[in-house]
């Protein structure tokens, strides 16, 4: 099996390769207790098994109902959802679609989203573009009550009826929720809608590879299988009687933890392919609402290389000394691009001709590294031999587990998130919410 590579020689600047080995026991109990479900927040655990044990069925039963819904010729399939009902499949059909699938015509339905803010303007575009085109929707809430999907759902759930009527809405709606709880759980059994289940023991950020990712991947046109395999290949490479020195997710666990401890206390997800972008986000989301609690844990940022070279690049070059950077290398681009010889040269750049644009962004990414480690910032490098669903599928698990062992190590609960429930709760005051009465009133004194 090919896989994914971590390199972290350009951390030893900061931190010696013998401190990361001290956390070799540490770490191999963290991994034993992930996957024997039987540390922190263990009924959240779910997924450190899941890529193995999706079945054939579940897999087939989602090609199907991809297949019926691309059967419609829809234009667009809208998702509604918001965290990790929504950021998984974002970062995987952004990774794998081309650059301008907006603007061409692919074969494939447009994926967009909506839920995942609040914009009034951002809700009544997408209502203006969704009358002029064919499209079926999926509205995905693990908890069924999230307020800025179900109120996207309340919206486009009547124009979805409007326009089809009840019964062919029926068939163009998919609902991922809880088995049991929760109010989209209630209307989905009571509309009929095709309902897929999120596995009570998968939280949020870790349901990418649950029906709340492949569905929309699948209706994208990419390949859920390949995109398992990877993932199920990673599991085998970072189970739990792996050793520390051959398993690459606890020792990206032990670096990043042995530079958080050495003052690094920002992480920069760094990529040189625009592709990545919501791959960054999705990492974001991951590690942010795992790590970040108890006053602990390492902020995780993002940058798009070249691009933010010549935004934030000064800062990360000569601000203050508290980042290290995680950089995804992907090895060759799927297309060739070669640079063509002018004969007048104004430009200067017949020193580059002959050359492929991959192999400038290349000397780009080497060149940053170096500069960035000489200016203070160790250098994580993870290498992804090709953009596809294989590596995607590796690049998934990789960072889940390697996340669940992070957190152990900081001494945190990397699965549950009570801090979001704090701006939920004066939302729900300020707009007078029954049941809030008292916290209403608490609120408005302080306005
Ligand atoms: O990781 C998490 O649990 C959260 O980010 C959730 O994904 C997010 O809050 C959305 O929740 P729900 O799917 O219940 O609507």
């Amino acid at each position: 099996m090919e896989k994914i590579l971590l390199n972290f020689n350009k951390t030893f600047d900061f931190i010696s390769k013998d401190s990361i080995f001290v956390y070799k026991q540490e770490i191999e109990k963290h991994n034993a207790a992930l996957h024997d479900k039987t540390g922190k927040g263990n009924d959240f655990l779910g997924w450190t098994n899941l890529p193995s044990s999706i079945t054939d069925a579940e897999l087939a039963d989602i090609e199907a109902t991809a297949s019926k819904i691309r059967s419609k010729k829809i234009d667009l399939f809208v998702v509604i959802g918001i965290g990790g009902s929504y950021l998984g499949a974002k970062a995987v059909i952004d990774a794998l679609s081309d650059s301008f699938v907006a603007m061409k015509n692919t074969g494939n339905p447009l994926v967009v989203f909506a839920g995942q803010n609040i914009g009034e303007d951002y809700l009544y575009e997408l209502r203006e573009l969704l009358r002029e085109k064919e499209y079926a929707m999926a509205v995905i809430s693990k908890s069924g009550t999230t307020t800025e999907p179900a109120l996207a759902f309340r919206l486009l759930k009547q124009d979805i009826e409007d326009k089809y009527g009840k019964e062919e809405a029926k068939e163009r709606i998919i609902a991922i929720t809880d088995a049991k709880r929760g109010a989209l759980k209630t209307l989905a059994t009571s509309e009929g809608y095709k309902t897929y289940v999120i596995p009570d023991d998968v939280g949020g950020r870790y349901s990418v590879l649950t029906p709340v990712g492949l569905v929309a991947i699948a209706i994208a046109g990419f390949d859920i299988r390949t995109l398992v395999k990877g993932a199920v290949d990673m599991e085998a490479v970072t189970g739990k009687n792996v050793p520390f020195e051959e398993n690459i997710a606890a020792q990206y666990a032990a670096v990043r933890n042995e530079l958080y401890r050495n003052g690094k206390l920002v992480e920069i997800f760094v990529n040189y392919n625009p592709k990545l972008h919501f791959l960054a986000e999705w990492w974001k989301q991951l590690y942010g609402e795992s790590e970040g609690k108890e006053g602990k844990g390492i902020f995780p940022a993002s940058v798009d290389f070249t691009s933010d070279l010549h935004s934030m690049g000064q800062y990360i070059q000569e601000g203050e000394r508290k980042l290290f950077e995680t950089v995804i290398s992907v090895g060759a681009p799927d297309q060739e691009v070669v640079i063509p010889t002018d004969k007048d040269n104004l430009d200067g750049l017949n020193f580059l001709a002959g050359k492929r644009v991959d192999e400038v962004n290349k000397m780009a990414e080497l060149g940053t590294m170096i500069a960035h480690v000489d200016g203070g910032v160790p250098n994580i490098q993870i290498v992804m031999p090709k953009l596809n669903e294989y590596f995607l599928g590796q690049l998934i698990y990789f960072f889940e587990i390697a996340c669940g062992m992070s957190g152990y190590v900081l001494g945190v609960n990397p699965f549950d998130q009570p801090g979001v429930e704090a701006y939920k709760k004066n939302m729900f005051a300020l707009l007078e919410k029954p049941g809030y009465e008292e916290a209403t009133k608490a609120i408005k004194a302080r306005l």
